[in-house]
């Protein structure tokens, strides 16, 4: 699985975002350490604090089914599917990919149909992040 490949599931995951209130179409594509693929998409609620990001909707998917090793999550997103530019994850989905994922699981920010992406980790965009001893 190349990063170009994750961010074209990325980018096919948005298609089935529910998105009635916002227009805002959110992709995700997580890869584990033995090389499958969870996809995610953003889904809305009438009640808008209970809408699910599609990061964390893949990052659910896959612990659910017993996953917790990632190496990768692809993200891409914008009004009505538009990813000319790029979309970063939004705080919680970085608090929630510090439960599983090691400071240099890669973040991949997917533009342009999955033809381009901006590459972090996640130490970069989530420093100093709040931990708890397990
Ligand atoms: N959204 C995501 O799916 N992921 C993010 O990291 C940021 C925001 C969604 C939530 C909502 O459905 C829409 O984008 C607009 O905020």
């Amino acid at each position: 699985m190349t990063d170009l490949e994750l961010c074209r599931l990325a980018h096919k995951a948005m298609e089935k975002a529910y998105v009635p209130y916002s227009g805002f179409r959110v992709g995700a594509a997580l890869l584990t350490a033995n090389g499958k693929v969870y996809t995610g998409c953003n889904i809305e609620n009438a009640s808008y604090g209970a809408t699910n990001c599609a990061e964390r909707t893949a990052i659910f998917k896959a612990v659910s089914e017993g996953e917790r090793d990632f190496l990768a999550i692809a993200i891409t997103g914008g009004q009505d599917g538009d990813d000319t530019s790029a979309c970063p994850p939004c705080g919680i989905c970085r608090q929630v990919m510090s439960e599983f994922c090691d400071k240099d699981f890669r973040i991949l920010l997917g533009k342009e149909h999955g033809t381009s992406y901006d590459a972090y980790t996640l130490e970069q965009l989530l420093p100093a992040g709040f931990v708890l001893e397990k």
